[in-house]
């Protein structure tokens, strides 16, 4: 990864936080892109402290322009892009009968549309280096959660873009992954939508007690260096994967049982 620019979106928190730190102490030239430029600046600069390389672009990923932006601030400042971390994203949490449907455009706007937009701006420099493009999508993008209808959709409509990108590009010598984090302890439950646009404000789960952003962050480092079409992280993640395919009616209900058990489920 020395001296190789790696551009990661949502990089002010969470997984994407992590993964600036990661790549950068392997020697990578880290591009972060997030709304939040006062904690991309901190970032910024406590890695290049610790004797990395990292520049910053404030970035709403629904915006063309800001992708744009961002994929412009790595190939001007390092010249040029090897990969590119689809990473900012959000939850939601809410029944799909009551939920507003601005909150699943938001969640597509974001999720899906965030991703293809940075990939469409970084495509032509990723094509010139044979570099990776990777998407992290999540357990929730194998297996439909309930409640999270928006969340679901948008993760399974990005599986179909990559893999459609990625035999596309079998000749090419671009590299595309997907990457199925399960529960990581993170910011998303705190900023997850609930049924009428706002933010849930806190988190369902005991965030200390699940996989820490730092070990899914060196997990998908590991995966970019060996080039994998795809990275499905903890054992109930590993699971779902063989189970969705032999056992669908069966994991419906362990899916239904396990998530109704999280404090304030919207369906018992
Ligand atoms: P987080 O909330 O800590 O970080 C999300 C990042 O995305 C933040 O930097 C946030 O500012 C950014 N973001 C949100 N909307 C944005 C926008 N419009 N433009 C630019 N940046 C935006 O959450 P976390 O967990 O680190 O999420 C990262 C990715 O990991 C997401 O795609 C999420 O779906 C995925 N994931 C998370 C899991 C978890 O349990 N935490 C499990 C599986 C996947």
């Amino acid at each position: 990864m020395k001296g190789k620019v790696v551009v990661i979106t949502g990089a002010s928190s969470g997984i994407g936080k992590a993964l600036a730190y990661e790549f950068s102490g392997h020697g990578a030239k880290v591009v972060m892109g997030a709304r939040n430029l006062e904690m991309l600046k901190k970032i910024s600069e406590d890695i290049n402290r610790l004797g990395g390389e990292s520049a910053y672009c404030a970035t709403d990923v629904t915006s063309e322009n800001d992708c744009k932006n961002l994929i412009l601030t790595a190939v001007q400042k390092f010249g040029k892009i090897d990969v590119l971390i689809n990473n900012a994203g959000i939850s939601m949490r809410a029944l799909f009968k009551d939920t507003d449907l601005g909150v699943i455009k938001r969640l597509m706007d974001v999720n899906f549309w965030g991703s293809v937009l940075c990939t469409k701006k970084a495509l032509p420099y990723l094509l010139e280096s044979k570099g990776s493009v990777v998407a992290v999508s999540s357990v929730a993008g194998i297996k439909g959660l309930p409640g999270r209808t928006g969340y679901s959709a948008s993760k399974f409509a990005l599986h179909g873009f990559m893999e459609s990108l990625r035999i596309e590009n079998l000749k090419t010598g671009l590299h595309v992954m997907m990457a199925y984090p399960g529960f990581t302890a993170s910011n998303i439950r705190n900023t997850a939508l609930v049924a009428d646009g706002s933010q849930q404000g806190k988190s369902p789960l005991e965030e200390g007690k699940i996989m820490p952003a730092e070990e899914v962050a060196a997990h998908i480092y590991k995966a970019v260096r060996k080039r994998k079409t795809s990275l499905v992280l903890t054992t109930q993640g590993k699971m779902t994967v063989l189970l969705s395919k032999f056992f669908t009616k069966w994991l419906d209900k362990l899916v239904y049982n396990h998530m109704a058990k999280e404090p304030d489920s919207p369906f018992k």
